[in-house]
């Protein structure tokens, strides 16, 4: 969950670490550092906090040189201090390190290596790597690196530098990602392409178990046993400028409003017309495999299970395959029986989650297939699955998971309208309209950003309130999830994502005129009777926010405030909804001054269990 960086060449290290620390803030925000050799010693400056303070530390005390590494962190070992922030240095102060992942054995190791004399500093896991780099330096850092490597359990990315070898910067992975970026007469490493894409569109995907050995004109990657390995380069498919905020003032902002543009490219080539089949290469399923099915499992975490749980109802519906939804991190613990012709579908905008990697193993290890869903190409997610259907979202930054959502699930409703094709489990005029509403769903969105004063408006009403209901049914009870989980993350607003149909079972016994639901009441199978759940709330004095379709009579008199969408099928809907509950969460954490990209202990990829 932290972001590393580092950086070999004739520039000074610092300014490009921190500025691809900067792009990798999502990572992580509870600490910062950098390291870089100057004249023969290391130069290292860490500070508690996000990387401005850290960016004011380096105006006031610079720091020249190369190579560099640098690091944004999200504590795992040891509260967010100084001490425990990175670089992490050996104790003859010679090595430096940064790391990203846990390091499952470091208390048996720090043990051994106070006993052999080593000085500890911090509380952290990651401190263990450069006192064991030390421990093996005999003037051949790559092999030092390696031999301290063999010793850990758990998961990595390191990159390293020493004083003594200042022509070189040595990174190494085991489970995290970790990308080396080619330059000319310069070289890179960063946990993401996004971080150095400002610096070159040129990368080399480093694998579980790898060495890099970079120096300002080369790179040689090998094994843990030093056999070498060759790369093809990776060449990053989206604009330098991708990744800054494009005059928004924050990412969150600017990924809700590449949402239309975003949708057009994930139809592009993949749904041209309602009278074409649905083309979708990633997947990498004959019709056969199509056909022959019994079970579909979806599985994911946080946002990317929301579209699961949408996944699931039309996958049903449309395909008539059965299907289940696992929170990623239980789906382990129930031990799921993996029928054969089981496909799995994995959703994950990073394609680095741990957890959802994990249940990936597990679910392949009992013998599912695997089709994943993924937005960073190239990922761990992505190199384990046997299919990838890429959502062509292009770089998500703001943690909270808006963009990729929207077309995490407009994706999913490909796979299941094209599984329903192959396997002719709807009839043509249902597919076809079907089709009609996605290929419209690009210019809903961009009529529902158009309109976000509306939303604006609204969320000024409500934004001092505590506490909120979000209710749906049907394919749209996790479109009340998602909206929760949006307003609570970064407005700290307390907001349950409920069914409608479960509210008399409990929940209702919580409204009262303080307490604000947000009704989802789109036409649909599910339209009445959300419109009697939302008499039973205004009965007990709540307010509602309602949202329906465009043109609805009935509904406006029902609810003290509106947010109109265009209308679609009920099937469809989940994705054009999902945009004003962004913005309203959006306007409402805005309105209470919260900090919206780095919303308080949380990070934007989750690479611990
Ligand atoms: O990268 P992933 O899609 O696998 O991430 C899954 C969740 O961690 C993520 O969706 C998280 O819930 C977001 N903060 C939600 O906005």
């Amino acid at each position: 969950m932290c972001g590393i960086v580092g950086y070999i060449g004739p520039r000074s290290a610092a300014a490009i670490c921190l500025a691809g620390l900067k792009r990798l803030e999502y990572r992580g925000y509870d600490s910062a550092g950098i390291a870089a050799i100057s004249d023969g010693q290391l130069d290292v400056r860490k500070v508690a906090g996000k990387l401005a303070s850290l960016e004011e530390a380096l105006q006031a005390e610079p720091v020249a040189g190369a190579p560099g590494i640098g690091h944004t962190r999200w504590a795992t070992h040891g509260k967010p201090s100084v001490t425990n922030s990175h670089p992490h240095l050996s104790t003859n102060g010679r090595i430096a390190v940064v790391h990203n992942g846990i390091i499952e054995n470091y208390g048996e190791l720090r043990e051994q290596l106070i006993a052999e004399g080593f000085k500890f500093l911090s509380q952290t896991d990651t401190e263990v790597m450069p006192h064991l780099v030390e421990k093996y330096y005999e003037g051949d850092l790559r092999e030092a690196v390696r031999r301290a490597v063999l010793d850990l359990q758990g998961a990595f990315a390191f990159g390293v530098i020493c004083a003594d070898s200042p022509d070189e910067l040595v990174a190494v992975r085991r489970f995290s990602p970790l990308v080396v970026g080619l330059g000319e007469g310069e070289n890179f490493i960063a946990s993401d392409m996004g971080a150095i894409r400002p610096e070159t569109d040129r990368v080399y995907v480093i694998d579980d178990d790898e060495l890099a050995s970079i120096t300002r004109d080369g790179v040689e990657l090998t094994d843990l046993a030093l056999k070498p390995i060759e790369r093809e380069v990776f060449v990053i498919p989206w604009p330098a400028d991708a990744a800054e905020k494009g005059g928004h003032r924050h990412f969150m902002h600017k990924e809700i409003h590449e949402q239309a543009d975003a949708m057009h490219a994930c139809l592009a080539g993949r749904l041209s017309s309602p009278d074409q089949p649905i083309v979708l290469e990633g997947l990498q399923m004959t019709d056969q495999e199509i056909k022959g099915l019994r079970k579909v499992v979806f599985t994911a975490c946080g946002t990317a299970f929301h579209a699961g749980l949408v996944g699931r109802f039309v996958m049903e519906n449309l395909a008539r395959v059965p299907a289940e939804v696992d929170l990623a991190a239980e789906l382990r613990t129930r031990d799921p029986v993996v029928l054969d012709n089981t496909l799995a579908v994995v959703i994950s905008q990073s394609g680095e989650t741990a957890d959802t990697l994990v249940a990936l193993r597990d679910l392949k290890a009992k013998g599912a297939r695997v089709v994943s869903v993924l937005n960073v190409v190239d990922s761990s997610i992505a190199r384990e699955s046997d299919g990838v259907v890429y959502i062509q979202a292009g770089p998500e930054i703001g943690v909270a998971s808006t963009k990729a959502y929207t077309l995490q699930v407009l994706t999913i409703e490909l796979i299941a309208l094209h599984f329903a094709e192959v396997r002719q489990t709807a009839e043509h005029a249902t597919l076809r309209a079907l089709k009609e509403a996605l290929l419209a769903v690009p210019g809903q969105a961009q009529t529902l950003l158009d309109r976000e004063d509306d939303v604006k408006a609204v969320a000024e009403v409500y934004y001092q309130m505590s506490n909120s209901l979000f209710l749906g049914r049907g394919v749209n009870l996790p479109s009340a999830m998602e909206g929760a989980l949006k307003l609570k993350e970064i407005s700290y607003i307390h907001a349950e994502g409920y069914s409608a149909g479960e509210m008399k079972h409990g929940p209702i016994a919580l409204v009262q005129p303080d307490l604000f639901t947000v009704a989802i009441a789109v036409a649909g199978e599910v339209y009445e009777k959300m419109i009697g759940n939302i008499q039973e709330i205004k009965a007990r004095s709540g307010p509602v926010i309602g949202v329906a379709n465009d043109g609805d009579n009935v509904i406006g008199d029902e609810c003290d405030h509106m947010i109109w969408v265009p209308p679609s099928p009920e099937l469809v809907s989940p994705i054009t909804i999902a945009i004003p509950l962004q913005l309203l969460a959006y306007h409402m954490a805005d309105l209470r001054g919260e900090h919206i990209d780095q919303p308080r202990n949380l990070a934007k990829t989750v690479t611990v269990e």
